[in-house]
């Protein structure tokens, strides 16, 4: 049995829709449960119920063989996995915003800037990929605040709607990813288990398909 990891939150509600159209529907409504473990009706995966940002260390390290995990989360995470498949849902983007006046400025500001955001690996290293010094200051939500009230310049956050920004008056100044939902895949569990997880991943890529 394939031990998958899904996230809680955000994507969850999209990733147990998703996974019950590739025939893995799970054994109970994974929103009804205070179960950290549910196996699929079919009884070919168990699935590991995590916080989002945890799911690259347990594929990582072998804990769960693959999981469901947003491209944001992976490109934060850098870990050592195999992403076989975009999974289509759960879409957004990656991107660097501000107040708009900061538009014009982008090469002025004094060095370093301030940059506010969940994802700070990310943040620093598009910065410094610009060769622009940066502080980056890393909160867990409503990041926002960070560029409305002044702690940052500028955000390094996803964008689904574009709403959020929108009604707190910033705009995107720069796009760094496309980000949507993936499977991603332990690397031992690519080649030990190659059989059960090249069935897997052939299911949910004709679900994506459908
Ligand atoms: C994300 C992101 C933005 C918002 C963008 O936050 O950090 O705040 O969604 O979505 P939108 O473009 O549709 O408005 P999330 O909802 O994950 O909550 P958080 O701020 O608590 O992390």
């Amino acid at each position: 049995m394939l031990r998958i990891a899904l996230p809680t939150g955000r994507v969850a509600m999209q990733a147990e829709a998703f996974l019950t159209k590739a025939g893995y529907a799970p054994s109970e409504p994974l929103s009804q449960t205070r179960k950290l473990t549910v196996r699929s009706e079919c009884g070919r995966v168990e699935y590991l119920l995590v916080k989002p940002v945890d799911a690259p260390l347990y594929i990582e390290q072998g804990v769960a063989d693959c999981g469901v995990v947003g491209k944001d989360v992976l490109m934060e995470a850098g870990a050592d996995l195999l992403e076989p498949l975009d999974l289509g849902f759960s879409r957004c983007r990656m991107v660097v915003a501000g107040r708009p006046e900061l538009e014009r400025r982008m090469d002025n500001l004094l060095s370093p800037v301030r940059v506010a955001s969940k994802f700070p690996r990310v943040a620093q290293h598009h910065f410094a990929k610009k060769g622009v010094p940066c502080t980056v200051f890393k909160l867990s939500g409503s990041v926002e605040i960070g560029a409305v009230l002044g702690l940052s310049h500028y955000i390094v956050d996803i964008v689904e709607t574009g709403t959020t920004l929108r009604e707190n008056g910033l705009v995107v100044l720069e796009e760094i990813a496309d980000c949507s939902a993936r499977l991603a895949v332990n690397r031992a569990a690519w080649y030990a288990r190659l059989e059960e997880v090249r069935a897997l991943v052939e299911q949910l890529r004709t679900a994506v398909g459908d």
